[in-house]
């Protein structure tokens, strides 16, 4: 039984009318850029992550680089960033002419620690963009306790929990994308940028907008990144789905313990009182390329989305790549994602755990036979 790497239609299914419903709604109201559903996805979005203010803008990318102008990040800072993130963490940084850093991440979380980040900072460090890589959630606290703001990259965890509330809530700000894999995901680019800083937001609604508050007057030199109207119509039909949709991805991640996977290769690790909505279910194996064959021979989808980590990516010359990241190239050299989403079934985990047995264990067999051997 082939099995996805992942499944979006399946849960957006029973939406399909109400979809067309609100796209219809938007085009008999010709209302397209900064229109009602925008304003009332701002509302209900920034409620259900227990922020104060959430404004859309066009892309997760654009939201990290406006959200840090924000911050009064500039030339001559630094902004300290993973290197095992998707590059958009990073890329987002030298637009506002500040200089990314890179710092290490734990092993086991794909998430950056106090310890990691607390490594990269100088007197110069401006902001700290924490990843909640894979729907996992950082410890933001601990890393605001080492007096630097943090920016929470909460791209990959819409629906994810922990102790001190909800990704978009922890940090001084948060930047989303709802690319349309993501847990929540419009059909279309679109981002958002929470905060519960009244300043932080009335620069954010002004950045996304040229600068201005009303088209007259320009203040900043801004952007033009706003969400669509119909992709907010969009989101506002999924939002009150997406605790459903994460406690789904919270069974499916189950169904992989359950099905003995652990005993084959290593399970992520929640990051200590948090509850990951997983957006990527991504192990870790000491020939992860080989593993990744041999899914694909079986029909399982699988994907190593990080192998070569952004600090040594050709763009990233420039900044300061001469840095010793162990943890980092480990993960960038043992990682797979294998099939997850919000649909995925016990029987469905268990197909791809016996694909990962049938391979780490096979590969396993000649070493024992030539012990036996010797002996
Ligand atoms: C961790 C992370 N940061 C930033 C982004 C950028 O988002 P977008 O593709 O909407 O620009 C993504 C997703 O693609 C992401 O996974």
């Amino acid at each position: 039984m082939p099995v996805e790497l992942f499944d979006t239609h399946t849960p957006l299914a029973p939406l399909h009318d109400a979809f067309l419903a609100c796209i219809r709604n938007v085009i008999d109201d010709s209302r397209y850029i900064l229109g009602p559903n925008v304003s009332a996805f701002e509302r209900e979005f920034a409620e259900y992550c227990g922020a104060a203010h959430a404004i859309g803008v066009a892309n997760g990318t654009d939201a990290i680089t406006v959200a840090l102008r924000a911050m009064g990040v500039g030339p001559g800072d630094e902004v300290v960033v993973p290197s095992f993130t998707f590059y958009a963490s990073a890329e987002a940084i030298p637009p506002t002419g500040a200089t990314p850093v890179f710092c290490d991440i734990d092993l086991e979380t794909f998430c950056v620690t106090a310890e990691t980040v607390r490594a990269a900072l100088t007197p110069r460090t401006k902001a700290v963009i924490a990843v909640h890589l894979f729907g996992n959630v950082a410890p933001i606290a601990e890393i605001e306790a080492l007096g630097v703001p943090v920016l929470e990259d909460a791209a990959q965890a819409a629906g994810s929990k922990a102790d001190g509330g909800r990704p978009g809530a922890l940090g001084t700000i948060a930047t989303f994308s709802f690319f349309p894999s993501k847990n929540l995901g419009g059909f279309g680019d679109g981002g958002a940028i929470t905060t519960s800083d009244g300043e932080l937001a009335d620069r954010v609604r002004m950045l996304r907008f040229h600068g201005s508050r009303d088209k007259v007057t320009y203040e900043h030199i801004g952007y033009n990144s706003r969400l669509d109207e119909l992709q907010a119509a969009i989101l506002r039909v999924q939002l009150p789905h997406l605790d459903q949709w994460a406690d789904g991805r919270r069974a499916a991640g189950r169904h992989y313990v359950d099905a003995g996977l652990g005993d084959d290769v290593a399970l992520p690790v929640a990051v200590g009182g948090c509850d990951p909505a997983w957006h990527l279910f991504v192990v870790r194996d000491p020939h992860a390329d080989e593993l990744a064959a041999s899914l694909t021979a079986a029909g399982i989808g699988n994907k190593a989305y990080y192998r070569t980590p952004v600090h040594r990516q050709p763009a990233m010359r420039p900044y300061r790549t001469e840095v010793e990241l162990p943890a980092t190239e480990e993960a960038a050299r043992t990682h797979l994602a294998i099939p997850m989403s919000a649909a995925l079934s016990a029987d469905q985990a268990h197909e791809v755990s016996e694909a990962v047995r049938a391979t780490v264990r096979g590969r396993e067999r000649p070493a024992i036979a030539s012990a036996r051997e010797r002996d």
